[in-house]
């Protein structure tokens, strides 16, 4: 048993200061889908700080010990109270310019009140998002902590929450070849709370997952109900509702699980008729509402069937992001996208390259948009790293079981651009394990290279995948052309192709000749020649060109990107669009 020297002070000689902190680790296991419950609100001015040195953590201020044990006073380095403040949900990098470029760890402070309900009642804190890990404080006691960008997690609260109480949050978005995204991508490094953060009330005993789902026979006649439930009475029956179809049966449970098939024939949903209905489960005292919209995807020989019918995934790639609130969009902006995408003629966007929020799934369900949703395995991931694969799983586990019951969501997307070794092949085959394993009723694929060597589609992850996903930048980054067809000619895919990205880059407003790169006559050039060889290709059942407008990127210093990736279709504010949106919105009225 090693001792520490007689000097030694934990907070400036620790080195391995985040070893105290590594358990628990909140995960999908610990799931709770709140659907529409109602929830108490969290959002609102908290106290904020950069912490570039990571002090809160290694001097532990959420003791927040301001004397000694005679009551003299500690020369404290914090001030949570007299911090400024920062609106959460948000990025800190648009909140101030000096927080712009800022990546590391910060601090959130707020305090808020509760009024004790029922004796027998269960509370959890519930975060919708924290970008990249979150380390929780509930009046000076470490809850614990959860990792991934872009996927809800919570903890129990339940005896612990006070008349008044002091709730701390560190949240460190550092870039690491660990993590999932690694140090490398070609977007923007967004930290902080960005989505909800609430309080919220359960019964002793009450519904955690509920899956509300047409079984994917074609027959469009039977749906299936699963739930689980979490606390002391584990056996009995639920009830399931859906008053507009004069639905309501009995679920049994036992040990807590109830699945059970019922005859009912919805009106289905798709992008043209959007359908959703309200159903309800109860259980003692619980309640579970969501809006659900019954529909079936399915791929039969190189055909994408919604609902028994063909369909050409008329799409367009989208990040999560705008000018003024990064990650954060607002439910108008999220509205505003699918708007302009719809505008386009799209009927399906690809949400790259990680979970974006659960409001623009929802909003997807409402407006009719089918989605392509995708976890960050994007480029070189520490593939051999059995943490990482945790990681990864996990964030894929949360996607899966927010949203199993959004009728937009078609494709589980398990990655982006991997290089095709024996370690990422392993890696990502699990994932797609994961999704049969979780949701057998979606499709899965992932965005992968060509072999542009031989100039054939042979990603050995393929052959794990429904649908093929093909990034491709003939005209762009692969100058000759004349490559594209010869690909396709070279290659005899078995399953639908999906070209999930194709473009170039162009700055708004900036006209030239075809041949003058980073000129909006140069980007619609490119389309046009793309969608001529792509319109031709039988296999090729949908195209989600990169990207549906401008967006932050580090990565992007030429003088002309200003630090932005130009390949949109629209300006970054979407509200200019650029010669190449109308060479795919007369594209897609063939489709
Ligand atoms: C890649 C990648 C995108 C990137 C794009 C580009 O295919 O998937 O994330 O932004 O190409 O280079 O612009």
């Amino acid at each position: 048993m090693t001792t520490e020297p007689a000097n030694f002070a934990e907070n400036i000689h620790r080195v391995d200061y985040l070893t105290p902190y590594a358990e628990p680790l909140t995960d999908a296991g610990a799931y709770i889908d709140l659907a529409l419950r109602e929830r108490e609100s969290l959002d609102g001015d908290w106290h904020f700080a950069i912490d570039p040195y990571d002090t809160c953590l290694r001097a532990r201020w959420f003791e927040e010990k301001y004397v000694d044990e005679a009551g003299r006073p500690y020369p404290v380095d914090f001030s949570f109270d007299q911090w400024e403040t920062i609106s959460v949900p948000s990025c800190w990098n648009v909140q101030k310019e000096l927080w712009y470029w800022y990546e590391g760890s910060a601090v959130y402070v707020r305090n808020f009140s509760f009024e004790p309900g029922p004796a027998s009642e269960r509370v959890f804190l519930t975060f919708d998002g924290a970008a990249y890990a979150a380390y929780v404080f509930l009046n000076g006691e470490y809850l614990g902590w959860h990792q991934g960008a872009s996927t809800p997690f919570r903890f129990e609260v339940t005896g612990k929450v006070r008349d008044d109480n002091r709730l701390l949050v560190v949240v460190n978005n550092d870039r690491t070849p660990e993590r999932v995204p690694m140090d490398n991508t070609d977007w923007f490094n967004y930290g902080g709370l960005h989505r909800s953060v609430n309080l919220v009330r359960l019964p002793k005993t009450f519904i955690e997952t509920a899956s509300v789902a047409l079984r994917p026979d074609g027959t469009y006649s039977t749906v299936a109900v699963g739930l689980t439930l979490t606390g002391p009475d584990l056996d009995g029956q639920a009830e399931v509702t859906i008053p507009e179809l004069n639905f309501n049966e009995i679920l049994d449970v036992s040990g807590g699980v109830g699945i059970e098939e019922f005859d009912l024939s919805p009106e289905l949903w798709s992008p043209d008729n959007p359908k959703l209905y309200d159903v309800y489960i109860r259980y003692g005292a619980d309640e579970w509402h969501d809006r659900v919209g019954f529909r079936e995807i399915r791929v039969v020989g190189q055909d994408i069937l919604l609902n028994g019918t063909p369909l050409f995934l008329t799409g367009v790639s989208q990040h999560e992001e705008s000018v003024a609130n990064g990650r954060s969009l607002t439910e108008e902006e999220i509205r505003e996208n699918f708007r302009v995408a719809r505008e386009m003629g799209c009927r399906y966007v690809r949400l790259a390259h990680y979970p974006h929020s659960g409001l623009t799934s929802r909003i997807a369900d409402e407006v009719g948009m089918l989605l392509w949703e995708e976890v960050p395995v994007y480029w070189a991931i520490d593939f051999a790293n059995e943490a990482t694969f945790a990681d990864a799983d996990n964030q894929l586990r949360e996607l899966l079981l927010r949203d199993r019951n959004r009728a937009s969501v078609i494709i589980w997307s398990v990655g982006n651009e991997n290089a095709d070794s024996d370690a990422r092949l392993s890696f990502m085959s699990r994932l797609v394990a994961t999704c049969r394993s979780l949701d057998p009723t979606r499709l899965v694929s992932a965005a992968c290279l060509v072999d542009s060597t031989a100039l054939v589609i042979a990603d050995r992850l393929a052959e794990h995948l429904d649908i093929i996903g093909i990034n491709e930048y003939y005209g762009w980054y692969e100058p000759d052309f004349s490559k594209l067809p010869r690909l396709f000619e070279n290659s005899a895919p078995t399953k639908p192709v999906i070209i999930s990205e194709f473009g170039a880059d162009a700055v708004t407003g900036r006209h030239g000749g075809a041949d003058e790169m980073f000129t909006e006559e140069n980007q619609e050039a490119i389309y046009r020649r793309q969608v001529e060889v792509l319109g031709s290709i039988p296999y090729i059942r949908g195209t989600s060109p990169w990207i549906l407008y401008d967006f932050r990127c580090p990565r992007r210093v030429h003088v002309l990107h200003g630090y932005y990736n130009r390949k949109g279709l629209l300006s970054p504010d979407r509200t200019q669009k650029k010669l190449a949106f109308t060479v795919m919105q007369e594209w897609y009225k063939t489709k």
